[in-house]
């Protein structure tokens, strides 16, 4: 491969254009992947597209929307989860890991999917929810049928006798209590998300070996890779301390990722990754930067990507420090030179919209800070992962009144916070702009009902601006926020500096603006970027006199520094 790409590079020195030896020591890199190279999209299918008018999306939405999803220049798709699922949790809730949840369509559809991806050069990512799963599956429907049960051991148990069980912070119970009281047995079974999520116990080799055959069933078919949902949950201490008061808000330090963690993922990469050309990626690293390095170091042969929280938490309703921002990615991106992959994103399913939590979502400024944000996402070291609808600059919908949420861990947290008196204003203002729902609403297709989702009832109100922002009047718009999204990509596609290349943070200081080059084989481009609504200079000390504007979110582009509101240019600078 590598001797194909020299060749082919020679040759067409030879026919007149250079002889990229630069090129071509890239090209030689060892660790080259293609997950490295991709731009991910993430798909929730549940508010993609509704192809047979349910109100519910579906996999034959997605077909639907194929030529689309290519358009933008994409080359992986991340689906959250599409398996059978009571939908306690929008299919984080798995009842039957080989089979498609009966609202999304069928594995005929699946199949169908996968293969028109791939006939578009696209690869596809599945979710893969086992630390938990539903307890409307048949192991966890076995496993409280008696004490005795051979699937007793697929999950956490304490028999009452015992006395209560030493206290368990769950993030969606409406008590919080991660212990559940079971009558037929009398045992509590832990569930660190919903009751309708028991944990698995992956202490249990039996049940290693069954996600295993799992993993193994969807990699025959032929898919590119996992995205591991809440593994670090998976390695838990079962001797079952007590922990000291307030411990739930350091909860992943006491009771998640203990060192088993490492072991689990070794046996994982054994007997399923190194087995396939596939990427896998668990969500969330840890506390510490060693402990994301563990479970990506490639000599490690654990993970290939890391998908840390930390910038992504940064965004709060009064706006957050840029200093902080640059801080905190740059940091990141330090600890990963020599070693490790990362991932790069600000928004998913379980945040709210992107450019009203990182940028300006008033008329004025949507469209220029939301192509500011993607210049940021797509020309940052590590595999960039952008979430559906953002291409659009879709925002919040910022529901004021209760009964238009959906996501159960809301509702509960609602509940929660009557039962304990709590702030209810303070709740709602929260919740109004940080709850995931408000990345879920449908994707806005058109300016007709429903903005072209769906033509049934939507299982989620659609957001009332469909009829300004959606994908139809943005086609036609060479300057639309999508077309700048698919500029952008192109960007990356076509300069490898922008994956591989060497980062440097300039003008650390300045609270305003974002400065930095990537350098790669004596390539180097240059990005400035404006976080603010007013003018602001990036002192970077480089002569831009003669640089190359490569893309820019202004017909305009800054020739000084000196950048208009939320400006972004990245520029190729001359030696
Ligand atoms: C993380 C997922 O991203 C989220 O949507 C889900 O609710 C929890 N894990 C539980 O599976």
């Amino acid at each position: 491969m590598n001797k194909l790409f020299i060749a082919l590079s020679c040759l067409a020195a030879i026919a007149g254009l250079s002889c990229q030896s630069k090129k071509t020591a890239v090209a030689e890199q060892p660790d080259r992947k293609w997950w490295k190279e991709a731009v991910v999209y993430q798909i929730y299918p549940r508010s993609f597209k509704d192809a047979n008018g349910d109100g519910i999306g579906d996999l034959k939405g997605i077909i639907s929307k194929l030529d689309y999803i290519k358009s933008l220049g994409v080359t992986a798709v991340w689906l959250n989860p599409i398996y059978s699922s009571p939908n306690d949790d929008n299919g984080y809730d798995v009842s039957d890991y080989r089979n498609i949840m009966s609202d999304f369509g069928t594995m005929a559809d699946f199949d169908e999917l996968l293969k028109g991806l791939h006939a578009r050069g696209i690869k596809l990512v599945m979710d893969l929810v086992v630390n938990h799963s539903s307890d409307e599956h048949d192991w966890f429907k076995q496993s409280r049928s008696s004490r005795t049960s051979p699937y007793r051991d697929y999950y956490h148990w304490w028999n009452a006798e015992r006395g209560t069980p030493p206290p368990r912070y769950s993030l969606f119970d409406v008590n919080h209590d991660a212990w559940r009281y079971d009558s037929l047995t009398k045992a509590y079974y832990l569930h660190y998300f919903s009751r309708k999520q028991p944990d698995l116990n992956w202490e249990n080799p039996k049940l290693r070996k069954e996600v295993y055959a799992i993993m193994k069933f969807w990699s025959d078919k032929g898919i590119d890779g996992f995205r591991l949902d809440a593994f670090g949950f998976a390695a838990k201490d079962t001797t079952w301390p007590v922990y000291p008061k307030g411990y739930e808000s350091n909860f992943s330090k006491y009771y998640a990722l203990q060192p088993h963690l490492h072991d689990y993922l070794k046996e994982m990469n054994q007997e399923v990754l190194s087995k396939y050309d596939v990427m896998s990626v668990a969500e969330g690293t840890g506390n510490t930067y060693e402990d994301a390095h563990n479970m990506v170091d490639a000599d490690r042969h654990e993970l290939g990507m890391a998908y840390p929280f930390e910038a992504v938490d940064i965004a709060k309703p009064d706006g957050y420090s840029v200093l902080h921002f640059k801080q905190v990615f740059s940091k990141w991106d330090s600890v990963f030179v020599e070693k490790g992959w990362l991932s790069v994103f600000l928004a998913n399913h379980d945040q709210a919209r992107l450019v009203s939590r990182f940028g300006n979502d008033k008329p004025a400024f949507r469209s220029l800070s939301s192509k500011m944000l993607t210049t940021f996402i797509l020309t940052m070291r590590g595999t960039p992962y952008y979430y559906n609808g953002d291409e659009l600059g879709m925002t919040n919908a910022g529901f004021t009144d209760i009964k238009d949420y959906r996501d159960k861990a809301t509702l509960n947290e609602y509940q929660h916070q009557i039962n304990i008196k709590g702030d209810m204003k303070l709740f709602m203002k929260n919740t109004e702009f940080s709850c995931r729902d408000n990345s879920r609403t449908p994707f806005q297709w058109d300016g007709t009902t429903n903005g072209g989702f769906s033509t049934g009832n939507p299982w989620i109100k659609v957001n009332p601006n469909y009829n300004t922002i959606n994908a139809a009047a943005q086609e036609s718009d060479p300057n639309s926020t999508l077309n700048y999204f698919r500029k952008a990509i192109k960007l990356r596609h076509d300069n490898l500096v922008l994956v591989y290349g060497k980062y440097t943070l300039l003008d650390k200081d300045n609270p305003d603006t974002y400065a930095y080059t990537r350098e790669l084989d004596g390539k180097k481009l240059l990005v400035l970027l404006n976080f603010r609504d007013h003018i602001a200079a990036a002192k970077t000390g480089l002569d831009l006199s003669k640089a190359k504007v490569l893309i820019s979110n202004y017909d305009q582009a800054s020739a000084d520094g000196k950048l208009k509101p939320y400006e972004a240019v990245v520029y190729e600078l001359q030696n």
